[in-house]
């Protein structure tokens, strides 16, 4: 296979922005801003993933693949590896399997759980215990006696997600699972559990949100058919006989330093971890897009233990990408030690020409937007993406390397140039932007904003960041 990182790029075609602090951006980075024919939509997304050991345990779509990663390691020549937004663990386990100890920071539970479960997989989870512990899980199903205690406590956006009968199955594996004294025979089924929820619910996750199979009871605009669903028993053996089969070959290919899995906000984790710790650190934040984990991931995070209270303050903790997020300054204030240092990571937003350009634009035509939320929506993402590469600046090391992974988007018509704007603030935070590479093919624009605005792609972006000053 032909790496990602060889002389053949394609320049950029001029793009002319629609205001002049985009297009004064778009020429300093001009040189930098290079499409990558090796770059392609399989690489960055899920999809590399899908049938590989242990990343095909759970569907995680907003993740990348594993062999990505190797190619960034590689080039970064990691010994330290960081990815602050994790997701099932990609980065992480990627290096564990090069044997390369790493760090992933994630704030949904759920990823943590997955990425766990292939680390102890690979690093020595016992086969045999675990088939033993799988075949008394779907006993305990089949004999189907249950307290009541370990019923699913259903939260309104997951009402109504399951036959009766599932419900029934999933509350006994969850009593059986409490049971158990191994923690990582415990983390291991509860993610097969977990990983066999949409399969078996009357819903589907689809860009998005969740869309409903009218059988659910609900009421729902669009028609979802998803035909016979397995029974939650059917489902979960299956899944549970693909992580046995892949047991043996994560041992022989991933076994390395178990990484460290940290469940919480980068916003606040980061600041705990040392100053130049890092050499390489390979990322996807969420993109600036209205994309809600918290949404598409409620029936997992039900299963967990999260109420209806729990989800919502999840979803305001985690990176603002939506528009109900609400601004963090003064959060981020009262959590912070280096008070003057933040002001300065506020004032590189505020005074981020191209950033604000956009802002004034969209506040000027706000009674045309379809939700004015959107402006809060650009605010805030830009604020705590400029925390987050501060304090990258500050954990890798002189030399080291930062890949990030992220998308433009474009709201009413007004394209916001992410990729542009955090390599600016990259360069305000110690680093030299090395190259911006682009998908050959962008992202299309939605049909309402074609029909209005014309068909123009935004860029699909991998951003390459070198660490300069000490
Ligand atoms: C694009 S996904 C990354 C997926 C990952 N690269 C993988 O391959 O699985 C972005 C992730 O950031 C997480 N996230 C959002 N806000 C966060 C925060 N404040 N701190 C840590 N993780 C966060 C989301 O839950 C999501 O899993």
């Amino acid at each position: 296979m032909q790496t990602l990182f060889h002389d053949e790029v394609v320049p950029v075609p001029r793009v002319p922005h629609s205001g002049p602090a985009r297009a004064d951006l778009q020429r300093r980075f001009a040189q930098r801003l290079q499409v990558n024919p090796q770059l392609s939509r399989k690489l960055v997304s899920y999809q590399g993933n899908k049938e590989a050991v242990g990343f095909r345990w759970l569907k995680y779509k907003e993740g990348f693949s594993t062999a990505l990663v190797r190619q960034f390691i590689e080039r970064g020549q990691g010994t330290q590896v960081l990815d602050p937004f994790s997701g099932a663990g990609t980065t992480a386990l990627t290096a564990m399997g090069m044997g390369i100890p790493a760090t992933g920071i994630e704030i949904l539970p759920l990823g943590t759980l997955a990425a766990q479960t292939v680390a102890y997989a690979a690093n020595g989870l016992p086969l045999s215990a675990f088939r033993t512990a799988a075949h008394a899980l779907l006993h305990a199903i089949a004999e189907g006696s249950d307290d009541g205690q370990y019923a699913l406590a259903h939260v309104p956006i997951t009402q109504g997600a399951f036959p009766v009968d599932t419900d029934r199955e999933i509350a006994r594996a969850r009593q059986f699972i409490a049971t158990l004294t191994d923690p990582a025979l415990g983390t291991a089924l509860n993610l097969a559990c977990l990983s066999v929820l949409e399969e078996v619910s009357y819903t589907r996750k689809d860009g998005q949100f969740l869309r409903w199979d009218s059988r659910s009871g609900r009421t729902v605009s669009t028609k979802l058919n998803k035909g016979p669903l397995p029974s939650f028993a059917t489902a979960l053996a299956r899944r549970l006989q693909q992580m046995m089969q892949d047991f043996p070959l994560l041992e022989a290919h991933y076994a390395g330093p178990l990484p460290t899995f940290i469940t919480g906000s980068s916003l606040t984790e980061l600041q705990k971890l040392a100053t130049g710790q890092f050499d390489c650190v390979v990322t996807s934040p969420p993109y600036a897009n209205r994309y809600d984990y918290t949404r598409t991931y409620a029936l997992e995070l039900v299963y967990m233990g999260y109420d209806d209270a729990q989800i919502k303050a999840l979803r305001q903790a985690l990176l603002s990408a939506t528009v109900e997020n609400r601004c963090k300054r003064t959060l981020l204030h009262a959590a912070w030690e280096d008070v003057p240092a933040l002001e300065r990571v506020f004032g590189m937003v505020d005074q981020q020409a191209a950033l604000q350009e956009v802002l004034a634009i969209l506040r000027d035509r706000a009674a045309e937007l379809s939700n004015r939320n959107v402006i809060t929506l650009l605010e805030n993402y830009f604020t705590e993406m400029a925390v987050i590469v501060y304090e990258l600046g500050r954990v890798v090391r002189s030399g080291g390397r930062v890949f990030m992974v992220n998308d433009n988007v474009r709201y009413h018509g007004e394209e916001v140039p992410v990729d542009l704007i955090l390599s600016d603030f990259a360069e305000q935070c110690g680093f030299h932007c090395a190259a911006i590479w682009m998908l050959k093919r962008g992202k299309g624009n939605s049909s309402q904003q074609m029909g209005r605005f014309g068909r123009r792609e935004i860029r699909k972006c991998v951003y390459e960041w070198v660490k300069v000053d000490e």
